[in-house]
């Protein structure tokens, strides 16, 4: 069943609209670094505010544990969003309740007081059965905003009708974090290049020294079957970027001495990999090739994001550190569709569902049933 959407909310006009918002944005000493996920919740509101309603928008920031952290206060987003949109009430940080992660009734409660309708634009919270996400939907009228219904849209057509040839880049540091989404896109892509971090664990796996490189020893074996299964769709780097004793950096092939850590995909990679996102129809891209906040690690991941930039296919890149490593090469508005999910993007990309959008189909078979 598809997702309620803004048109099928009761009239709005003169009436208050509780919008859960996912406005948890990288923040350096307090300034916003990035506010893609403030600007990407704008036609929603526009569309709310045009429709005369009067929007009260709620969201997290970071994790604080369940009660007031100046640290997490929402006043760089409030200032933010005032500039971008005008007269739109905010509420503090919903994490500073132990009812947000709880779904504590109560909170719920509070939260949709004095509001007639619920719209959840907050597609990186998606994941998440908290208060904000899954409680108003069983009180009040509630729709998918623009951006969250766009997002279901996109990932959820990745699993079930990519374009092929389908290309499929993951990186990032920790493969546990990701083998499930591995296994699913493993149901959909033509090829599979694996990068990052998570590289060491599948190069340990086909027998490789990794050297001091990060790698998950308990899941060599898993990774081991993947390959098995895989075949060559699965492609893994053939050189390497390693840091070394006395701060030396050098280029290697596959092979990692100890005392030695590999930290980037070499240049043969990045243009091997590069090649294969030019090819492809269909180009999914979540998690950075090496440690690319240290410009001696950077390569691989500019390699990959320019590629992605220039793919003449479907191009869609997941997860906050892909998005902002886009972001810093200055070449997002070059992607087809930025998610603003991290591990909501994974988990729909796996199970097809998430939490928040079971919960919009639910109030939407409820309010039918009413009339
Ligand atoms: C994110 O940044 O991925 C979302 O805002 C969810 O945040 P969380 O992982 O702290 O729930
Ligand atoms: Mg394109």
């Amino acid at each position: 069943m598809t997702l309620p959407q803004l048109e099928d909310l009761p009239t709005l006009a003169g009436r208050r609209v509780l919008l859960r918002a996912d406005f948890n944005v990288p923040l350096d000493d307090g300034a916003i670094t990035d506010d893609l996920r403030i600007r990407a919740a704008l036609p929603t509101i526009e569309w709310l505010l045009e429709a005369g309603a009067s929007v009260t928008a709620c969201s997290h920031l970071g994790r604080p544990k369940g009660k007031p952290d100046p640290k997490y206060s929402m006043e760089p987003v409030r200032a933010r969003l005032a500039e971008l949109a005008p007269g739109v009430e905010l509420l503090e940080n919903l994490r500073f309740d132990p009812g947000e992660t709880a779904d504590d009734p109560a909170f719920v409660a509070r939260l949709v007081e004095g509001h007639d309708a619920y719209v959840n634009d907050a597609f990186g919270a998606a994941h998440r059965a908290h208060a904000s996400v899954v409680g108003p939907p069983r009180i009040l009228p509630s729709a998918a905003g623009r951006l969250l219904a766009k997002e279901v849209e996109v990932l959820g057509g990745l699993r079930e009708s990519p374009t092929s040839p389908f290309t499929a880049i993951l990186g990032g540091a920790k493969v546990s974090d990701k083998l499930a989404v591995i296994k699913a896109l493993l149901d959909v892509v033509d090829t599979l290049v694996i990068g990052g971090g998570m590289c060491f664990t599948f190069l340990a796996a086909q027998g490789h020294g990794v050297g001091d490189s990060l790698c998950e020893t308990d899941q060599v074996d898993t990774c081991e079957d993947l390959l098995k299964a895989a075949g060559d769709r699965i492609r893994l780097p053939h050189d390497l970027v390693v840091l070394g004793p006395g701060d030396e950096v050098r280029q290697v092939g596959v092979e990692v001495d100890d005392g030695w850590k590999g930290l980037d995909i070499g240049p043969g990679s990045a243009a091997e990999f590069s090649d294969v996102v030019a090819e492809a129809a269909t180009v999914l891209w979540n998690g950075p090739m090496g440690l690319f906040e240290d410009e001696r690690f950077a390569a691989g991941t500019r390699a990959v994001a320019e590629a992605v930039a220039a793919a003449g296919g479907f191009t869609v890149v997941g997860g906050g550190d892909s998005a902002a490593a886009i972001a810093s090469f200055g070449l997002a508005e070059q992607i087809d569709h930025l998610s603003t999910g991290g591990g909501a993007s994974l988990e729909l990309l796996e199970q097809g569902d998430l939490p928040g959008l079971a919960a919009l189909r639910a109030a939407a078979a409820r309010e039918g049933g009413s009339h």
